[in-house]
């Protein structure tokens, strides 16, 4: 099986790579000539297939900082590499981030397998205007004025998650029960409850795994591959959002929903200024899937991680529970925590961070650039991905004393010597 693998992957990568290679070759030549003496050091790796395979068994043995930060230490703060069939620009620390995040020459990368797992009009396969509109749709519903509506309803999920699934119980494993509890507050507020606990939803969340896991693989559209099984689980997932939008839609029409209910009603009722739909029902359910794998997994991590410091480390435990036991003192039992409350939990929120900092969820992601640029004396080619990670900056004992230690108070906000993008761990988002 895994001959079989490493064979797929090869021949896959040979007879993608030399199409796009022998093109490249011809048009770029002679500039490459030209700039070859600036770009930065390091390797292109094996011809077509770069260093993707290695990054691959990396990020599936869990060690993806290691890859990133051999390459670090081998070549510094700024070194090329070739990922997915680019050559790619690897930077590392805050200058390196900030470089990434505040660069309108960079844009989002259409990382050729994306758009075929998440949909050819989601917010990571598109570019330049569609981006900026289907972004600015997103973050409507994601700003802070809809999180305080929602509050009460994340409060429900977690507390019914909490009766169901913990109470009672002197052991349990808490990977799956955060991957059910993120997965039930995120389509709750992403696709309502009027469906939950319905076999459609179950059979999206299997779905999502599928996804997910052929999205961490190598691009191998073969049968057996976790490529072709992830492209698969993504159709039937559009298929299900295809209909749950024709339903809302219907609900809207008759009264029976309303534009605040869910990021689905949102969506279909934005308009531009023509009165039109703001986003086309394709770009709505590619988004909605987008939004639903990127929060889900992530805030599984976090919150995971999280319970394992709690259970390691008494002192915070308590500190935690204080801070949760002066809120609790001013509320009736079983009160719903409200928007003001989540501002007073600000020892928990420094917890977060630094769990982020130590585990970040997401380890990187990357741009293309869009014309020859210039960073710390070296070219970057026109067309180069260009990678931020968070790890390596957020290990720096230069800018994280002792940076395996577990210390929420780096994040105490009277502390200022943290430069600013050494913690990436939202990457962009952040700022
Ligand atoms: C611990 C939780 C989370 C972490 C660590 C995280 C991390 C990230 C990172 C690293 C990026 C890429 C930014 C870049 O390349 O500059 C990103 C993008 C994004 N995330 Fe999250 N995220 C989290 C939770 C969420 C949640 C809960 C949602 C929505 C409900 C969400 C929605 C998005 C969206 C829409 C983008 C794309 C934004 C853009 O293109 O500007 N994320 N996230």
């Amino acid at each position: 099986m895994a001959y079989y693998y490493w064979v797929t992957v090869v021949v896959a990568f040979v007879v993608t790579s030399i199409i796009g290679s022998t093109q490249l070759l011809i048009r770029g030549r002679g500039r490459w000539k030209e700039e070859k003496a600036r770009v930065p050091p390091g390797s292109l790796g094996l011809p077509f297939i770069g260093h993707t395979l290695g990054l691959v068994r990396t990020i599936r043995g869990n060690r993806v900082d290691e890859f990133f930060r051999d390459r670090i230490n081998r070549y510094g703060a700024v070194s090329k590499l070739s990922l997915f069939g680019k050559p790619t620009a690897l930077l590392a620390g805050p200058a390196g981030n900030k470089f990434v995040f505040f660069n309108h020459s960079l844009v989002l990368g259409r990382v050729a397998s994306l758009p075929h797992i998440l949909g050819e009009r989601s917010l990571l396969a598109v570019q330049g205007d569609d981006h900026r509109r289907i972004r600015g749709a997103l973050m409507a519903f994601l700003g802070p004025e809809m999180l305080r509506m929602y509050v009460g309803r994340i409060d429900s999920e977690v507390r019914q998650h909490l009766e169901e699934r913990w109470a009672g119980r002197t052991a349990v494993a808490v990977h799956p029960l955060m991957k059910r509890l993120t997965f039930d507050i995120i389509t709750a507020l992403v696709l309502g409850n009027d469906d939950k606990g319905s076999p459609v939803r179950d059979a999206l969340d299997r779905d999502l795994v599928n996804i997910f896991e052929g999205a961490m693989s190598a691009p191998v559209n073969l049968p057996f591959t976790a490529y072709r099984r992830s492209i698969l689980g993504s159709r039937r997932a559009r298929v299900m959002l295809q209909e749950m939008m024709r339903q809302k839609k219907a609900r809207m029409q008759e009264g029976k929903a309303s534009p605040n209910d869910d990021l689905l009603c949102r969506l279909l009722s934005m308009t531009d200024e023509h009165g039109q739909q703001l986003l086309s029902n394709e770009e709505i359910v590619d988004n909605t899937l987008a939004t639903v794998i990127g929060a889900h997994g992530s805030l599984a991590a976090l919150v995971t991680f999280m319970v394992r410091q709690l259970a390691e480390d008494p002192d915070t435990l308590a500190k935690m529970v204080e801070e949760h036991e002066e809120i609790v003192k001013n509320k009736a039992p079983g009160e719903a925590l409200v928007w003001e409350d989540l501002s007073k939990m600000t020892f928990t929120w420094r917890v977060a961070q630094e769990t982020l900092r130590l585990v970040p969820p997401v380890f990187g992601s990357s741009r293309v650039a869009l014309h020859d640029m210039d960073y710390k004396g070296y070219c970057i080619p026109k067309g180069w991905q260009v990678f931020w990670v968070a790890d390596v900056t957020h290990r720096d004992p230069g800018i994280f004393p002792d940076p395996a230690k577990f210390d929420p108070s780096r994040f105490d906000t009277r502390n200022k010597t943290m430069p600013a993008c050494s913690f990436a761990a939202f990457g962009a988002r952040m700022f």
